[in-house]
């Protein structure tokens, strides 16, 4: 039986072209409202260890703030180097205001750069 959805961010608490870091199964995520939606995905660059909530979120493109790999948020794919792995991404759903997150256990099937 798989866990039920974390809480992690309220919509009010996200605009558009923001993003918040948060914790959910012990795991570091960043939630990221872009105009696509609302995407969740592990929050530390497969490249080194850099938390993503850092960087910058441009549209869909997601920058981490140590080395400038990006990603895209829609399916975690690694978009330019030095990142050659794709980010793991969770499910998202809204229940009222509030955004939930579950948890995928493994690594992101987006294909690498
Ligand atoms: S740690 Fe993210 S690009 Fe190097």
């Amino acid at each position: 039986m798989s866990k039920p959805p974390s809480v992690c961010v309220l919509l009010a608490e996200l605009p558009e072209g923001g993003m918040r870091a948060c914790q959910a199964d012990d795991r570091e995520i960043v939630v990221c409202r872009t105009k696509d939606g609302i995407f969740a995905l592990d929050n530390i660059c497969t490249h080194a260890h850099a938390r993503l909530n850092e960087g910058r979120l441009r549209g869909t493109r997601l920058i981490c703030p140590l080395h400038g790999a990006a990603f895209d948020v829609r399916d975690g794919r690694a978009l330019g180097a030095p990142a050659t792995r794709a980010l793991a991404t969770h499910e998202v759903r809204m229940v009222g205001d509030r955004i939930e997150v579950a948890v995928s256990p493994g690594e992101s099937k987006a294909p690498a750069v």
